[in-house]
């Protein structure tokens, strides 16, 4: 099943091929005049060009040869030499119709080659509070995952717990200091583990006392220090502890990721990766790739030469390898965030052994992962090209530095999400929707409601770029927002209830009114926007698409009568129409994330 661009394009290209042209130049591309034509190539003037001939009169022999195909309605040449080609109204009726009956892909193509592909997103740490870059990571990171498995590939979305390091030593020394520790230690007649009671409140109560005691107190900061050693070294007690936290809150965290439709296939932590280092750090070793600096190991990753101005503590500028060594041990012995990156990808080798790894990840750890990634490469523990950073922008608030949320400092999801449901209901209130729901299926809309306002307004930015947290604008019913997608669907929905209520049935397809062959053209169009997010990485085009369908339906609603339509037999195709609309934007609504209510 090709979409109909691509399979214009070929025959373009051997149209070109035909005439002894370089079949590169033959790409077609949406018409800029919708009204004249559908699609346009402008190759021949390129190619005119490298052939000294005459554009227009090359345009006119590549038109000659495509004015029989039965697909095209008109193949014409404009302006200098481009050819503007139209479409059969048979044609764009008949792949609307395939597209109306492939319910689980709505048109849209697999790849070839299924692939085995480890997404690394949200990265959520054991106690430390989150911040934006943890949410976007999440939303960003659950459209790729399923992105991924909508075509085909087969995908482990990885949480990669932050659940090992320093924070776990200073929790450790801080609830051992309330007594809270006594269960695990052995040291107080307290409870049995699993009814410990310390709970995420108490670590997330003490978390930021901590951290902030330890910056200025060098004897806690000590205790932390060897708290955290004991830990890594495997400290019974400890250990038992430690459990306990990344038990509590994992549990907490997977309900907040749950609320926004975030979920993960692994839940490994940065402490899995932990096992793998002693070896590593032997095999880092014998290849000669670990080298001595100032007491550190570190791997040289920069190639020579290949060096950057670096500004010094004392404000000299010198030229450094660039990126900088990665380091493995520290110069007390302690292996690094680097260090456990490294050995997670063993972890995973081990485990899957996957084609691809992708880590949705700040911008700002680009450097880190540049460091992470050669070191990789270089020790042969991934073959070139499978790791990749998929950076991104920062959500800022209205003063333009990372959002954060009005209790002020730290960003809690649940806050989020409630904060943006409370605002959901009152937007559905005032414009009268779901006001005729039972409370649950209201409360359930307004959820649905909210995530779509916040999910759709990081998705359609594309992936790098800042955008500002703006919360009245992402709840419009109006404008490209989720809201507005939401409400789309929920109307097509509500026309095929009535629809089926009148025992109208959805038959084949007719294309005669422009706004049916828009919509058909809008519907050929999701294979390769689905395709070109693949492969950039990018649900912003996913997005793009939803919105250009959901107003092609809204003009095609606009003109063309559905249930009123003039005879059954235009009845039963535009609710064909209607019904492969709502599949595609359901689809594309679900790759973003986004569950769309049945009522509104
Ligand atoms: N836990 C880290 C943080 O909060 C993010 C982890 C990203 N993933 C990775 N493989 N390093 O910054």
């Amino acid at each position: 099943m090709t979409d109909l661009k691509t399979a214009l394009g070929e025959a373009v290209a051997a149209a070109f091929a035909a005439e002894g042209v370089d079949t590169a130049l033959a790409r077609v591309t949406p018409s800029d005049r919708p009204d004249l034509a559908d699609f346009q190539s402008s190759g021949a003037l390129a190619a005119a060009k490298a052939l000294k001939a005459n554009p227009r009169e090359l345009a006119g022999r590549i038109a000659e040869r495509l004015s029989s195909d039965p697909r095209l309605a008109s193949v014409e040449v404009a302006g200098p030499g481009f050819v503007n080609f139209r479409l059969s109204d048979a044609a764009l009726a008949g792949r609307a119709a395939e597209v109306a009956s492939d319910a689980d892909h709505a048109g849209a193509s697999s790849v070839l080659k299924p692939r085995k592909v480890v997404i690394d997103y949200a990265g959520p740490n054991v106690a430390k509070p989150m911040h934006v870059g943890h949410l976007r990571s999440s939303i960003i990171g659950e459209s790729l995952k399923r992105l991924f498995r909508f075509r085909g590939d087969t995908v482990w979305g990885d949480a990669h717990f932050g659940d090992w390091g320093f924070q776990m030593g200073l929790l450790i020394v801080a609830v051992g200091d309330e007594g809270g520790a006594d269960a695990f230690l052995g040291e107080g007649s307290g409870p049995f583990p699993a009814d410990s009671p310390v709970t995420l409140e108490d670590l997330e109560r003490l978390y930021p006392l901590a951290a902030g005691r330890a910056k200025e107190d060098v004897d806690y900061r000590d205790r932390a220090r060897k708290a955290t050693a004991a830990l890594q070294a495997g400290h019974a007690g400890y250990r038992a502890l430690w459990a306990h936290f990344v038990a509590v809150s994992r549990v907490a965290l997977e309900r907040e990721f749950g609320a926004l439709g975030v979920t993960f296939d692994l839940w490994n932590g940065e402490s899995d990766a932990d096992p793998l280092i002693p070896g590593m750090v032997v095999d880092l070793k014998a290849k000669s790739l670990l080298v001595e600096d100032d007491g550190a190991q570190v791997i040289h990753v920069a190639r020579n030469g290949e060096t950057r101005k670096r500004k010094l503590a004392d404000g000299s500028v010198i030229e450094a390898p660039s990126p900088p060594p990665l380091l493995v041990i520290s110069s007390e012995g302690s292996a690094m965030y680097g260090t456990t990156d490294l050995a997670t990808i063993l972890d995973r080798r081990n485990r899957i052994d996957p084609d691809l790894i992708l880590y949705v990840v700040d911008e700002r750890q680009a450097e880190h992962f540049e460091q992470v990634f050669r070191g990789a490469y270089l020790a042969r523990y991934a073959d070139a090209g499978t790791l990749e950073h998929l950076g991104f922008g920062t959500m800022n608030g209205t003063d333009g530095k990372p959002f954060k949320t009005r209790a002020g400092g730290v960003l809690k999801l649940h806050d989020l999400i409630t904060q943006a449901t409370d605002k959901a209901r009152d937007r559905l209130r005032e414009a009268e929707l779901g006001t005729d729901l039972d409370e649950a299926t209201f409360e359930a809309t307004a959820h649905k409601v909210a995530i779509a306002a916040l999910k759709f307004a990081d998705l359609s930015n594309s992936r790098t770029t800042s955008y500002v947290f703006d919360l009245d604008r992402f709840m419009s019913f109006e404008g490209k927002t989720g809201p507005y997608l939401l409400y789309q669907a929920v109307r097509i929905k509500s026309l095929l209830r009535r629809a089926s209520e009148q025992g109208a049935a959805a038959g084949g397809v007719v294309i005669a009114e422009p706004a049916e062959r828009d919509l058909a053209l809008t519907l050929d169009a999701f294979d390769q926007a689905v395709s070109e997010a693949y492969d950039k990485r990018s649900p912003h085009v996913v997005a793009e698409h939803a919105y250009r369908l959901a107003q092609s339906f809204s003009k095609f609603y606009a003109a063309c009568p559905v249930l009123a339509a003039p005879d059954v037999g235009t009845r039963g195709s535009r609710l064909t129409l209607s019904k492969a609309a709502l599949d595609q934007l359901e689809i594309a609504l679900d790759l973003l994330g986004i569950a769309t209510p049945e009522r509104m």
